[in-house]
């Protein structure tokens, strides 16, 4: 039975900490825009990370170069088990991403904006996919379309890389991921908080609880 994960794109520790307690975080994505954002040491977020979620986490690597992000690769490796390196999707990530896939590291090829770039991925034995869709929508183009055809090529030829809906940006996203079947859908924190919201259910419960009070019961 599988079932959609849900991983926190982020690299904010109090914001995955609150997921993770409500134990719904399955993973954690994190970019250099977020890691630049906490002003602290790379190492020191992304054990503390791998402290509070045992599911991937994703680390980036920020050379340009094969033999530079290979370096970065084995040395974030070191700092947990559940880390995965995140590869940007470049002529020079792919060979890495095969030469990491022939060492058992996992990798996230990230920056995806088409189904090629999918399929390169794929063959070079990426273990996660991140298509960004909300930066598509941006340009006036449908996102979840590129999820679709993933999954599409994907299944034609049984490839094992998993499919992280990336840059999801809202309950819509989370919505059309799980239906596509995605496998994964990365969201910011505010995005999660979204998912439980319903003007229904916000009135249904104050009424309730009203009603309970004017009969003076008691539960315990
Ligand atoms: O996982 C991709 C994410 O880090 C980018 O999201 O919202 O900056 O497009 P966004």
């Amino acid at each position: 039975m599988s079932f959609v994960k849900f991983f926190l794109d982020t690299a904010n520790v109090e914001e995955i900490r609150k997921v993770a307690e409500m134990g719904l975080l399955d993973g954690v994505t994190t970019n250099p825009s977020h890691a630049a954002k906490t002003g602290r040491p790379f190492k020191e977020v992304v054990t503390e990370i791998c402290g509070i979620c045992s599911g991937p986490v994703s680390a980036e690597s920020i050379s340009t170069d094969t033999e530079g992000m290979l370096a970065e690769a084995r040395e974030v490796c070191s700092w947990a088990p559940n880390v995965v390196v995140k590869i940007p999707l470049i002529p020079e990530g792919i060979k890495a991403v095969r030469i990491l896939a022939e060492e058992g590291i996992k990798t996230n090829v990230t920056l995806c904006f088409s189904p090629t770039q999918a399929l390169l991925a794929a063959k070079a034995g990426a273990t996660y996919i991140s298509p960004f869709v909300g930066r598509l929508d941006d340009i006036s183009t449908t996102g979840m379309d590129l999820v679709r055809e993933i999954a599409q090529i994907y299944d034609n030829y049984a490839y094992d890389t998993e499919i992280i809906v990336a840059s999801a940006r809202g309950p819509q996203h989370v919505r059309e991921a799980a239906l596509t079947g995605a496998d994964i859908v990365t969201m910011p924190y505010d995005a999660f908080t979204k998912l439980f919201n319903h003007p229904l259910t916000e009135v249904g419960l104050e009424k309730f609880l009203a009603d309970w009070n004017a009969a003076g019961l008691q539960i315990l």
